[in-house]
């Protein structure tokens, strides 16, 4: 961890925040990204939004670049092969010396070779109630089913997709005349809440994992 001085600071008496460094990993429109940076500008989270990473050109990459953050592309396409693309993305990660790094709406599988890079310190954002309705679409999924609630989950990355431990979940109720497109609007706008209270726990140090179970301490 490391101090920013005069974050967060309200008042010249105001003792300074711990800040974390934060990278997010984007491969669409950003919003969580966006709610994140917002979080750590006002100081709901303790932390810096130092990079933001993108597997292609996406509006979450504009937006980063409108809000003059750090951002940086980093294509399979531009690599030989899947681990070769894998280790570019686990050295510019590392290279920003992450406090935490947190996939929200990073729409590949992150190989093992990064997961281990970043153990216990790597989050993943799914619109669904995991372990129910893992994978791409799983608003769709979840729709089909026909649960009457759904929501978000916010876990900790393993090699395995959507599985590891969970840190924190948000429900919403399904309504009759929901669409794919009303639904995922709604978990986004629990989302936006839930991943800002997430990081600054985290970065508060109070996630404490003990096997797959994951516990908040109370301050
Ligand atoms: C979120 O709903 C997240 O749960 C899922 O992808 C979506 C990303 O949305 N993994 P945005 O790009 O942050 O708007």
């Amino acid at each position: 961890m490391r101090e920013v001085p005069g974050h967060r600071q309200t008042t010249p008496l105001m003792v300074r925040a711990v800040a974390g460094r934060l990278v997010v990993l984007i491969s669409g429109s950003g919003s969580n990204m966006e709610a994140l940076a917002d979080a750590c500008g006002d100081g709901r989270v303790p932390g810096d939004l130092v990079a933001v990473v993108a597997d292609r050109e996406c509006m979450g990459l504009k937006l980063a670049e409108q809000r003059e953050l750090n951002h940086l592309l980093v294509r399979p396409k531009d690599y030989e092969s899947r681990d070769a693309w894998s280790e570019a993305l686990r050295d510019e990660v590392a290279a920003h010396q992450p406090d935490l790094v947190v996939s929200a709406g990073f729409m590949r599988i992150l190989a093992p070779v990064f997961v281990e890079a970043f153990e216990g310190r790597l989050i993943n954002l799914h619109p669904s109630l995991l372990p129910s309705f893992k994978g791409a679409h799983a608003v769709r999924d979840a729709l089909d089913f026909g649960v009457k609630i759904t929501g978000s989950t916010v876990h900790f990355i393993d090699n395995d997709v959507d599985h590891g431990p969970i840190i924190m979940q948000k429900p919403t109720p399904v309504r009759d005349d929901d669409t794919e497109e009303s639904l995922h609007g709604r978990i986004k706008a629990l989302e936006h809440r839930l991943l800002p209270e997430v990081c600054a726990l985290f970065l508060e140090g109070r996630v404490e994992l003990a096997g797959r179970r994951v516990r908040i301490r109370a301050r």
